[in-house]
């Protein structure tokens, strides 16, 4: 099975083969991402109109380049799958439009891909990870926990009823004047600040709720951001790691919720996973904080290349093959339309 991926829901425009011959491990033929990080920048965030004139002026080259790369000839691709949301409506127009008109004029079947579907199925592609496992999704739009019980199969345990994560690294950078994208320049900045200066609080730590929220920290960053004047570049990293350390704080009260309710749900499963997707995924706090409550509870902790982790269309051809295999590529084809919000 090759399947031809495409990704255009936020700031990337991605196109990607994979294969799957017979019981070999699956295989990343092509994955090619353009990040439009540079024409968002001058805003502080992603424009929608700009991301989707990006995506048209760029999708042709982008699914071209993949195809080339990969060595497979389209008409030895068995489908198209393609984003259809949630993401930029915008985007998942020139995404989903291509790819129907590369299916109808090939003849091959279309998929349309649920983005976080990708993200919760990367770990089979990287990993051959068995179901069920746990996903912690935290990127700039999402800050989810689910259990995968199999293809098309999600509970969602945990959202966020506020800011994502990405959203609170990137608003709290923006507050301190550090560039965008936040979370890497947050990171950076913490590494030399010092954690316990500022008590910031732990939103949600404790609650019988298992939803996430970050805004009340973020306002308590700003309010310490505004008590000094002007911030010297030890302020801006003392408050970059207190934030830090919070936020990897109230990570760990939720996910160790989320980790219990695991065993009690599938208490048959042999080798339970703690899977993490998403931008947010790059920070090595996080991180090592997320790897010690995986050793401390008996989980495996599996944590795809950073590369597979972000936005990028290797996930959405990857949950096409999933869908093929299943029978269910029929499920979301031709009709379907574009959903911001799906
Ligand atoms: O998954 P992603 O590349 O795109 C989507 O949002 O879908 O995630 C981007 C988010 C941004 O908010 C960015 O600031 C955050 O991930 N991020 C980080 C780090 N690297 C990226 N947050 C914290 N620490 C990092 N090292
Ligand atoms: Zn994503």
């Amino acid at each position: 099975m090759r399947v031809l991926g495409i990704e255009t829901s936020c700031d990337e425009t991605a196109a990607s083969v994979v294969a799957l011959e017979g019981d070999a491990a699956p295989k990343i033929l092509s994955n090619i991402v353009l990040s439009q990080i540079e024409e968002h920048a001058a805003f502080g965030g992603v424009v929608p109109e700009i991301a989707a004139r990006a995506h048209v002026e760029a999708l042709d080259g982008i699914v071209e380049a993949a195809l080339a790369d990969s060595g497979v000839a389209l008409a030895d691709i068995d489908a198209i799958a393609a984003t259809a949301g949630p993401g930029l409506v915008g985007g998942l127009i020139v995404g989903l439009m291509t790819a129907k008109a590369i299916a109808a004029a090939a003849g091959k079947p279309l998929i349309a891909v649920n983005h976080l579907e990708g993200h919760a199925l990367t770990a089979r592609l990287t990993d051959s990870l068995e179901f069920p496992y746990l996903l912690l999704l935290v990127s700039g739009g999402h800050t989810q926990i689910l259990a995968v019980r199999g293809v098309g199969d999600y509970q969602r345990w945990a959202t966020t009823i506020d800011d994502a994560l990405g959203e609170a690294f990137d608003k709290t950078a923006k507050m301190l004047g550090l560039p965008y994208p936040g979370g890497p320049n947050v990171e950076k900045a913490a590494l030399s600040g010092n954690a316990s200066r500022f008590a910031f609080p732990r939103p949600m730590k404790g609650s019988a709720q298992s939803d996430f929220s970050f805004s009340g920290l973020k306002t308590a960053v700003r309010q310490a951001a505004t008590a000094i004047e002007p911030l010297s570049d030890q302020d801006v990293a003392d408050i970059c790691a207190s934030f830090q350390a919070a936020v990897a704080d109230a990570l760990a009260d939720r996910v160790s919720r989320a980790l219990a309710r695991f065993r009690k749900t599938f208490p048959g499963t042999k080798n339970p996973a703690l899977v993490v997707a998403g931008g947010v995924a790059a920070n090595r706090a996080i991180k090592a904080t997320l790897e010690r409550l995986c050793t401390e509870n008996g989980f495996t902790f599996v944590a795809p290349p950073l590369k597979l982790c972000t936005d990028n269309a290797a996930m959405i051809a990857w949950a096409g093959i999933e869908r093929l295999r299943e029978g269910m590529a029929q499920e979301n084809g031709f009709d379907f339309v574009p959903r911001s919000r799906w």
